[in-house]
C-alpha cells in the first residue's frame, strides 16, 4: 500500500494526488480543506511544514532507514490485530464517541476505530515521534479519501509527550460521552530507559507510591506502559465507557494487584493473551486488557485466548488475598493457613566453578574441568531444582563441599582437620575473594549460607523453587550422607523416613496441589516461593486424610508411626501458637486442637506435655 516517505512518514498514493491537486492552496486555506476533507484539526502547524511537503511530494524523496527506537518500546501494532481488537469490543457492545489514543504510532488504533464504531464524535492521538504524527494524519487524510463519511468526527493529533499531557482537560470536555481509551503503550521499563541513557519517562516515577526502600530497590522498577495505563485509568475512570490497551501480562497482573488498595473504578477486568512472537516478533506474554470505567471496583480479572476466546482461568483477589486461580482457590482455600514447620532454601555458595564437583571415574571434578583430591568428609552429595524430578531420589549428580555447618562458623578449623580440602579452597581463593554479595561482607572467608541443623537431617521432603512443577520428592541420604540442596530448592528436614513420606504424601495430595497451583503464578521467575509454601496448612490436609488411603501409598505405613506423626504436627503447631500468642491470654489450648483432628486420647497426655 505505501510506496513513499515524507516527514519519514509512509504516505499512500490517494494522500499524494490530494496534495498534488491542492498545491496551490495557502496553509490557512490547505488546513481548513483537510478539515472537511478528514475531520483533522491543525494538520500543518505552519507554512513551513506545508511547503516541504509539496516541494517532496513534487520531487519523490522517499525511503529512510528507521532510526533505533528501542527507548520509545516501539512496537506498532498491525492493522489485522487492532481491526480484530475493535471487532471484539463491537461485540463486546462498545460504542464510544470519543477516543483516546495516548501514544498513538503510526495510529492504526485509530483507522481501525474508523472502520468499526459508527458513533464517533470525537478522536484525540498522542505521539511523541514526528514521523509518526505525519503517519497518522496520512492514514486518516487516505481514509476519508476512500471512504466518504457525511459525518465527520473531530479529530486532533497532538505532537506531544504522553507524560505532559493534559488528560484532564479531555475528561472534563467528555463527561457525559462514552469514552473508549485504545492503544498500545510503550513496552519499556525505567531501568532499560535509564540503560539506554534516556529521559523518555514521567517526572515523577514513583507513582505507586511505594515507601523507603522499594522506592529505590527493584520494586520501583515499572513498565512505562504500566505507568501510563494506570495514569489513564485514573483519569478517566470517572466517565463512562471502556478502557482497552495492549500490555505485557505482567502489566496486566500488576494493576489488578494494586487494585486491592487503589480501588480504580474499574469492572468486567479481562485479558484477552495474545501471540506476541507473531504479532510484534517479541518473546514476551502479551495480552489485551479490557475493562469497563465507571463502575463499582472489581479484584479479580478472566483471562482468555485471544483468537479462540476461550476462558483460560480467573486470577486475582480473594478476601484480600492475591490468587492465580480463583476457581482452584475456593475449591482448596480451606487449607490457606501456616505451614508447621519452616521451610528452608538450599545452600548458596557463589563460587559453582570450584565449590560443585562431579564424580568421575572415582576422582572428583570442579566446574573448571580440574581434578580435585581432597578428603571426602566435607563433601555431600548436591540436587539442583532441576535434579528434582522423581518422587524419590537417591542418587545426584553433582557434589559439593560443605564448608560450615552452621552460618557465620569459623573456617579454619578445616586447615587442621582436612589439610587437602583446605589447600585447594586456599588455592582458590580468589573466587571467595570475588565474591560480590553484601551477605558475604565480615563472614569466615570459606563462608557458605543456607546451612543449618537443618541441612544435615537424613530425610528431606524437597520442591523446585525454579520449575513450573508442584510435585515435592522425598531425598533420601546417599551413602549414609545426608544429601544437600542448593538455594534454588526449598526442604524441609527429617530425622525418620516415614515421617518424610507421610509429608510428601501430604503434600502431593489433589488437594494440596490445586491449592499450590491456585496461589503460584506461572509467569514469575521462581514461581515456588518460601512464602507460598508456609502457607499450605497441613494440619488441616491431615483432616483430608485416613490411614487406609495412606497406606496406599506407604505401604509400610503402621497406625503408630501414624498417630504420632498427628501427635508431633499439632504440638508443633500448638508451640508456634504459643509463641504467636506469647501475650494473648485467650492462647489455643492444644487439647482443642487435639480434638479438632480427632486422635486418640492417650495421645492427647503426651501432646500436652
Ligand atoms: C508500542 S508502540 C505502539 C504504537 C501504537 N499505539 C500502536 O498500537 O501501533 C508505542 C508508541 O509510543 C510512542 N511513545 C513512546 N514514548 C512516548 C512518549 N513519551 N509520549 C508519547 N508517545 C510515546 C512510540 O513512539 C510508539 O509509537
Amino acid at each position: 500500500m505505501f510506496n513513499m516517505q515524507v516527514f519519514e512518514a509512509n504516505i499512500t498514493h490517494s494522500v499524494i494526488d490530494f496534495f498534488e491537486k491542492s498545491k496551490r492552496l495557502s496553509f490557512n486555506e490547505m488546513n481548513i480543506k483537510l478539515k472537511s476533507t478528514c475531520g483533522i484539526n491543525i494538520f500543518f502547524e505552519n507554512q513551513l511544514e506545508l511547503d516541504e511537503l509539496i516541494d517532496t511530494v513534487s520531487s519523490n524523496l522517499n525511503v529512510l532507514n528507521e532510526p533505533d527506537r528501542a527507548e520509545y518500546g516501539d512496537f506498532q501494532t498491525n492493522s489485522d490485530l487492532s481491526g480484530n481488537v475493535c471487532n471484539l469490543l463491537k461485540k463486546q457492545n462498545t460504542e464510544p464517541e470519543i477516543i483516546i489514543e495516548p501514544t498513538c504510532g503510526k495510529g492504526n488504533f485509530i483507522i481501525s476505530s474508523l472502520n468499526t464504531f459508527e458513533n464517533i464524535k470525537f478522536i484525540y492521538g498522542v505521539e511523541i515521534y514526528k514521523p509518526y504524527v505525519w503517519e497518522t494524519k496520512f492514514a486518516i487524510l487516505n481514509y476519508f479519501l476512500e471512504n466518504k463519511k457525511s459525518n465527520l468526527p473531530e479529530i486532533n493529533i497532538y505532537h506531544y509527550n504522553v507524560f505532559d499531557f493534559d488528560f484532564n482537560k479531555v475528561s472534563n470536555k467528555h463527561k457525559d460521552q462514552k469514552i473508549l481509551v485504545i492503544g498500545n503503550p510503550p513496552w519499556v521499563t525505567n531501568s532499560k530507559l535509564s540503560s539506554l541513557g534516556s529521559d523518555n519517562l514521567p517526572l515523577k516515577s514513583n507513582f505507586k507510591k511505594l515507601k523507603g526502600l522499594d522506592a529505590i530497590t527493584g520494586k520501583g522498577n515499572f513498565d512505562i506502559g504500566e505507568y501510563i495505563s494506570v495514569k489513564l485509568i485514573s483519569i478517566f475512570s470517572k466517565l463512562n465507557g471502556s478502557f482497552a490497551f495492549l500490555i505485557k501480562n505482567s502489566v496486566a497482573k500488576n494493576i489488578l494487584l494494586e487494585q486491592n488498595r487503589i480501588k480504580y473504578q474499574i469492572s468486567n477486568i479481562k485479558q484477552f493473551d495474545i501471540d506476541a512472537k507473531k504479532e510484534f516478533n517479541v518473546s514476551v506474554n502479551a495480552c489485551l486488557f479490557l475493562c469497563s470505567l465507571n463502575k463499582k471496583p472489581d479484584v479479580t480479572i478472566a483471562e482468555y485466548n485471544f483468537y479462540t476466546k476461550d476462558l483460560i482461568r480467573e486470577y486475582g483477589w480473594v478476601n484480600n488475598k492475591f490468587v492465580a486461580n480463583v476457581d482452584l482457590y475456593l475449591k482448596s482455600k480451606n487449607i490457606d493457613g501456616k505451614f508447621p514447620f519452616v521451610w528452608r532454601q538450599g545452600v548458596k555458595h557463589d563460587a559453582s566453578k570450584i565449590m560443585e564437583l562431579e564424580n568421575v571415574n572415582g576422582h572428583y571434578v570442579n566446574n573448571n574441568k580440574e581434578t580435585v583430591e581432597i578428603e571426602k568428609d566435607l563433601v555431600y552429595a548436591l540436587l539442583k531444582s532441576s535434579d528434582l524430578k522423581g518422587t524419590v531420589i537417591d542418587k545426584s549428580r553433582k557434589h559439593t563441599i560443605i564448608t560450615q555447618k552452621r552460618v557465620g562458623q569459623e573456617t579454619k578449623y578445616i586447615k587442621e582437620l582436612y589439610p587437602k580440602t583446605y589447600n585447594y579452597l586456599f588455592h582458590n581463593i580468589k573466587y571467595f575473594n570475588k565474591r560480590k554479595s553484601s551477605i558475604y561482607k565480615g563472614k569466615p572467608i570459606f563462608s557458605i549460607f543456607g546451612i543449618g541443623d537443618y541441612s544435615f537431617k537424613p530425610y528431606k521432603v524437597a520442591i523446585a523453587g525454579m520449575y513450573k512443577r508442584t510435585k515435592f520428592s522425598l531425598v533420601k541420604p546417599n551413602n549414609n550422607k545426608p544429601v544437600m540442596l542448593d538455594d534454588t530448592c526449598y526442604f524441609i528436614g527429617f530425622n525418620t523416613l516415614i515421617e518424610a513420606e507421610i509429608t510428601r504424601v501430604l503434600l502431593n495430595k489433589g488437594l494440596t496441589q490445586n491449592f499450590i497451583q491456585s496461589i503460584a503464578f506461572t509467569d514469575a521467575k521462581r514461581m515456588i516461593t518460601k512464602d507460598l509454601l508456609m502457607r499450605i496448612d497441613l494440619t488441616k490436609i491431615l483432616k483430608e486424610i485416613d490411614f487406609d488411603e495412606l497406606q496406599l501409598e506407604i505401604p509400610n505405613l503402621n497406625i503408630i508411626d501414624w498417630e504420632n506423626y498427628k501427635v508431633k504436627l499439632i504440638k508443633q503447631e500448638f508451640e508456634k501458637n504459643q509463641q504467636l500468642n506469647l501475650f494473648d491470654k485467650q492462647a489455643l489450648h492444644t487439647t482443642q486442637a487435639i480434638r479438632n483432628v480427632g486422635i486418640s486420647a492417650d495421645k492427647q497426655v503426651y501432646a500436652s506435655k
